[in-house]
Formats: C-alpha cells, sequence, structure tokens
C-alpha cells in the first residue's frame, strides 16, 4: 500500500545517490526562489494583495494559533485520505484554487496547461479560472482521468455567460465554481504600484477571444484590433450579481454549481435554499477585500451552516499541516493557492506535481503521527487554540 508521504522516502533514498530535490519542499524557500523567477510583474500580480495585506497574511498567519491534539496508540499503518463529492472519488482531499494568471507563471505562457497537466499526474483536480492562457477546451484536454472545475467569472453580457458554460459542460468539466467577490478588482497597491493589471494587457482572455458570443459582438476579431477586444472585455467583466440572479445561475447548468467566496453562514444557507450543490469559503487569498477575517476562522459557522453539502475551502494554505487543519475545522476538500503558481514558476509541470506530493506527504505523515487514519477521524475531533 502507498501513502503521500512515501515521497519523504523518495527524497531521501534520492539522498543516497546524491541527488536532492530540484525545489525546496516547504513555502517559505519556494517563494524565495519564486520571487528570484518570476518576472517582476506577474511576481506582483501573484503575491499581492488588498490594501496592506493585513488580511492576505493574517489568512497564513491564522493557522499559527490553531492547533491539533494528537492521539497514541492508534493504528495509522494504513491511511486514508480520499474523500467523495459531487459523485466524484477524489484520492487526496486537495484541489487547485482557480488562478487567473496562471498561464502566465510559466515560461512559455501556457501554464493553465502545465497546471492540466499537473492534475493529470496527481489526481488533484483544477479548478479552472474562466481567465486562461489557453481555451478551456485545450487545458481539459489535458486533465486524464482527474475530474476538473470551471470557474465562471460572470460576464455582464448574460448570453456570453451562458455560452461559458455551455463550452465547460462540452469541455468535459465536472462542475461550475461562480466566483462572488470579483464583479471588480479590489485595491491592490502592488499593482497600482507599477500600473500593471495583465488582462487590459491582453493576457489571461483566451476563453473569451475564442467564444463565439464574444466575437460576435466585436466589429473586428481580436486577431485583427486586439485592443478593442481587450476593452469590450473589460466592459463585460464583471456582473454584481445579488440573490435575485441565483436562479439564473442555477438554470445554467445541471453540473454541480458552487458558489465561492461565501464567508457568512447565512450566505450559505441561502445559497443551499437558493439549490446550489457546494459553498466555497474564501476571501479570495486577501487579494479582494482587506480588513477581513481570516478565512480559516470563518470556516466553522460556514461549515455548521451548509450541514450535509461540501464545503470546499481556501485561503493561507501553505503546507500540509494546514490542510489538516482546514479538514479538521470541516472542509470537505481544501484549495491549493499561490504555491503551486510558485512551483510552476520554478518547474512547470513537475513543479507544481513537486508541491502537491510535498503538501500532501507532510498532510498524510501528520495524519500518521498524529493518530488520525482517515479523514472521518480528523472530522471527530477539534483544534485549540494555542
Ligand atoms: C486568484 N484567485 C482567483 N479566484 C478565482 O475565483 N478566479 C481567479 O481567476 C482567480 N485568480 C487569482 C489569481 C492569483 C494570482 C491569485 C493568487 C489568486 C483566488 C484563488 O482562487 C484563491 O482563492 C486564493 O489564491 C487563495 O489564497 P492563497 O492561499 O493563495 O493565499
Amino acid at each position: 500500500m502507498t501513502h503521500p508521504g512515501d515521497y519523504q522516502n523518495e527524497i531521501y533514498f534520492g539522498g543516497l545517490r546524491g541527488v536532492k530535490p530540484r525545489l525546496p519542499v516547504d513555502y517559505a524557500n519556494l517563494i524565495k526562489r519564486a520571487a528570484m523567477a518570476l518576472p517582476p510583474a506577474t511576481l506582483t500580480y501573484v503575491q499581492g494583495g488588498c490594501g496592506d495585506e493585513f488580511t492576505q497574511d493574517h489568512n497564513a498567519s491564522a493557522f499559527q494559533r490553531l492547533g491539533i491534539v494528537p492521539r497514541m496508540m492508534v493504528d495509522c499503518s494504513v491511511r486514508d485520505m480520499s474523500v467523495d463529492i459531487f459523485g466524484m472519488h477524489l484520492p487526496t482531499p486537495i484541489f487547485m484554487s482557480p488562478i487567473g494568471v496562471i498561464g502566465l507563471c510559466a515560461q512559455d505562457g501556457h501554464g493553465d496547461i502545465a497546471t492540466a497537466r499537473a492534475a493529470a499526474q496527481t489526481g488533484v483536480p483544477m479548478v479552472a479560472s474562466t481567465l486562461m492562457n489557453d481555451p478551456m477546451e485545450a487545458v481539459a484536454a489535458e486533465f486524464g482521468d482527474t475530474p476538473g472545475l470551471f470557474q465562471l467569472y460572470t460576464p455582464k453580457d448574460r448570453a456570453l455567460a451562458e455560452s461559458l458554460v455551455n463550452r465547460a459542460e462540452a469541455a468535459g468539466f465536472k462542475g461550475i465554481v461562480v466566483t462572488l467577490d470579483t464583479w471588480l478588482t479590489g485595491w491592490r497597491p502592488q499593482d497600482l504600484n507599477e500600473s500593471n493589471f495583465p488582462q487590459l494587457r491582453g493576457h489571461a482572455l483566451a476563453n473569451y477571444f475564442s467564444d463565439p458570443v464574444f466575437r460576435a459582438s466585436l466589429k473586428l476579431p481580436p486577431e485583427e484590433d486586439g485592443a478593442a477586444a481587450v476593452g469590450a472585455w473589460a466592459q463585460t467583466f464583471g456582473l454584481p450579481l445579488t440573490w435575485d440572479d441565483l436562479p439564473w445561475l442555477r438554470s445554467l447548468t445541471k453540473l454541480p454549481l458552487i458558489l465561492k467566496g461565501i464567508c457568512h453562514p447565512d450566505d450559505a444557507k441561502r445559497a443551499i435554499d437558493g439549490g446550489v450543490d457546494g459553498i466555497y469559503c474564501s476571501n479570495h487569498g486577501g487579494r479582494q477585500a482587506n480588513g477581513g477575517l481570516a478565512a480559516i476562522d470563518m470556516l466553522p459557522a460556514v461549515v455548521a451552516a451548509s450541514q450535509n453539502i461540501p464545503v470546499l475551502f481556501d485561503s493561507g494554505i501553505r503546507s500540509g499541516t494546514d490542510v489538516v487543519k482546514a479538514l479538521v475545522a470541516g472542509a470537505t476538500a481544501v484549495g491549493i493557492g499561490r504555491p503551486y503558481a510558485y512551483g510552476l514558476a520554478l518547474d512547470g509541470t513537475a513543479g507544481i506535481v513537486h508541491v502537491l506530493r510535498s503538501v500532501l506527504a507532510e498532510a498524510d505523515l501528520l495524519m500518521a503521527v498524529d493518530g488520525y487514519p482517515t479523514i472521518k477521524d480528523l472530522r471527530n475531533t477539534s483544534l485549540l487554540r494555542t
């Protein structure tokens, strides 16, 4: 029986042959290396957050205040990290959060494809952003046997929204994640100081430029008048959704519908009453609003309000230990965000695979040492505040 923690043996045995891992296994060293590798404008876009970045930093540091109590004399020689969610059986409880400029994080500009390949190799699903450098059909073609989800930024043009969802269904995505907190962009000083917003420079718009409804709205195709196409994108990008729009969103697809950005239990209840299949508790990694609580501190109330509906979680996950803590706090599955972008920047698909395997190995070994052989066992315990 193999376990994700076996990655540790691979690394140590590699050392006996003089082979060290190409990338660090920890986030602190990973980000240091990535900061040297990424072009400055991409680095600030990925690492930057909203305002003075209090919420962004707090998302990660809040995990330090939470502790797991070990249990002894439990047989953990066989462990199971699998989860069942939206009719899918996943070998591990993590997924890759949508990152709109992931395409740019790869040196060849095809980071969406590289990420899909990492999903295929690891069984860790990719939640693919609307903002891709390659069309969603080309990305989905690389998923192998691993399911993928499509994240929708709902455009003002509702026919375009329908077209994007229809395309995602046809391409084989297994669920639609609608992000609620980004109908406009939060105040991001790192990007503002560089006067840099990648989409306005024509990046990550492949899903729009390849869309028949979007193209029909243009006088000239994007290949002939790129600036006008970017302008049309900026005009349509963000529909300010209200609860009145939920029946319409629900009507767009028979696939599982998941709302991203839910942090209040009443919003979770309202979404569930409106027929969604999943709640995604996230504060967008502190990129959209500053001055908020750490996402992990809002998770338990959202989980309690969601009853039997699955709750995805991200924002601040930097390690396998954080993953385990989020599972204890009630998440059904846990999203890795910035860390995989840095892995990609340093070593393409292999870099993402390394980051995911490191996170999973740490989580698995923590469960083994602390006496929790399954996710169910984690759910039956609770976190203590240090
Ligand atoms: C994001 N995130 C995001 N979310 C989303 O729904 N659609 C998107 O296109 C993007 N794009 C994006 C770009 C970059 C550069 C980052 C860092 C993040 C938010 C993402 O899905 C997730 O919520 C956060 O990354 C979680 O925070 P941490 O853990 O990465 O800090």
